[in-house]
């Protein structure tokens, strides 16, 4: 690929002089707007206030970063109780902006933003296509959804912040999407990896060899993907694969991004949200690098600021090494996605490590559990590269991936290898599991 490398080092004169600052520079801007959330959020959020009240601890109590413990977390159960909008520490005609997230059970968690947290959230996806490789004046092709989900706005604000030129193509469309790749040559594309993928395939069934599309680097987020899947997109593509981590309770894309200097995990914008990694069991913090769950306050959104926000995604924290900012571990996955088989942790993730292990079979690739008396049972469908086609093929990367999933993970499965195009597609988020198993 000409031209992969000139993007490498950071243009030092356009980062965000915090970005590069001293850890108790940091430390210092953190403490100051730690202070004025807590404060804004419990003289504005009846909810926080009462929390607050419940635990005996008031903003006042808060003199440095270590009190943070002392207050109340903040869940998704706790949002959809003040649905539709009882978290916001604004008036509702304060707000431009909604999203919601679709929420699989019961109502959506609604999310609001005034017009400053608009800009806040322009200003850190731009910094994180920045520190991902894109610059001004790069032609960027979003295929994130637009509407209701943060994906597709979230990234379409923060390439017009940066300066780049936006094509708003939104997810879906998968013909159309190849066609205006073709056309306008786009440098940058934002998108999930699944759909990437299903793009990639649509290349090739238009007789467009993937690897000589003009895409440079790609902004991969919304759902978790390996470093195999990495190694696949880029090899495929010929371009440079980053992720970028968000969620809509906190801003929506761009709370984390990697640096393509060094592709080492997400450096998190600490100025604007604050990071902690705690024992799902207990609640309790643990040490930096130790893996838990990943909770983030919010340090300088108005609308709806969020405290001790429990993700319940998994992973650990690092510290900087291309920015000076603290560093999370790609997600393992979700604490609701993980799947408990006779006892056995499984995550999609590890599957798709190992299905990525193995040259025969392609990444597209969906879990099924159910339940047979009393035992659950696994089984996954995964399609074969194209062009082997034949059944011996096929059964015998049936059996090696069924060998590699109880010699690594230690549980049984069934595996399925199908035909290419028979597992069903996404058009952005993929659903990797299907849970027959019944409720409760
Ligand atoms: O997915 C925001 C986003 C859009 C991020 C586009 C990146 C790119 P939600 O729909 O609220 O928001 O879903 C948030 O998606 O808690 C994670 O479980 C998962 N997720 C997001 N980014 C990543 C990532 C958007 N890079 C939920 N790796 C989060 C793994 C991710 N999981």
């Amino acid at each position: 690929m000409t031209g992969m490398n000139l993007h490498k080092r950071p243009l030092e004169g356009e980062m965000d002089p915090i970005e590069i600052a001293t850890r108790d520079e940091i430390t210092a801007v953190q403490t100051q707007r730690l202070r004025w959330t807590l404060t804004h959020t419990y003289q504005n959020v009846e909810h926080f206030r009462n929390k607050c009240r419940d635990k005996g601890v008031h903003p006042d109590d808060f003199t440095s970063i270590a009190d943070l413990a002392r207050f109340p977390f903040t869940s998704k159960e706790d949002l959809r109780a003040n649905y539709p909008f009882g978290m916001f520490a604004v008036p509702r005609e304060q707000v431009v902006r909604i999203h919601a997230s679709s929420g699989t059970t019961g109502k959506p968690t609604v999310v609001g933003y005034t017009r400053e947290d608009i800009s806040m959230w322009g200003q850190v996806m731009a910094r994180s296509i920045r520190a991902a490789g894109g610059r001004r004046g790069d032609l960027v092709h979003v295929a994130y959804g637009y509407g209701l989900f943060t994906g597709g706005l979230g990234a379409h604000y923060g390439a017009e912040t940066l300066g780049c030129t936006v094509i708003p193509m939104s997810g879906g469309q998968t013909e159309r999407q190849v066609q205006l790749i073709r056309d306008f040559r786009p440098d940058v594309i934002m998108v999930t990896p699944s759909y990437m993928l299903v793009i990639a395939d649509e290349m090739e069934r238009q007789g467009l060899d993937p690897a000589t599309c003009s895409l440079r680097l790609g902004l991969f987020g919304a759902e978790p993907w390996t470093q195999q899947m990495r190694g696949e997109i880029e090899g495929r593509l010929g371009m440079d694969a980053i992720d970028l981590y968000g969620l809509s309770e906190v801003i929506g894309p761009g709370v984390a991004s990697e640096c393509i200097e060094t592709k080492d995990g997400l450096h998190i914008w600490e100025d604007h949200f604050y990071p902690e990694v705690i024992d799902p069991q207990t609640g309790e913090p643990v040490p930096d690098g130790e893996i838990g769950e990943l909770v983030f306050t919010s340090l300088t959104k108005i609308a709806m600021p969020v405290i001790r926000y429990r993700t319940r995604d998994l992973t650990r924290l690092m510290p900087g090494t291309a920015r000076s900012m603290r560093r999370m571990d790609k997600i393992t996955g979700r604490s609701d996605d993980m799947l408990i088989i006779r006892g056995v942790n499984v995550f999609p993730t590890q599957i798709e490590e190992l299905i990525l292990k193995d040259g025969r079979l392609a990444p597209h690739y969906q879990i099924k559990v159910r339940r047979d008396g009393h035992l659950d049972q696994m089984s996954i469908a995964v399609e074969l590269r194209q062009g082997l086609f034949d059944d011996s093929a096929k059964a015998n990367a049936a059996r090696d991936l069924k060998h590699h999933i109880k010699s690594f993970i230690g549980v049984s499965t069934d595996v399925l290898v199908m035909e290419q195009g028979e597992i069903e597609r996404s058009q952005g988020k993929a659903k990797r599991v299907i849970d027959m198993r019944p409720k409760g």
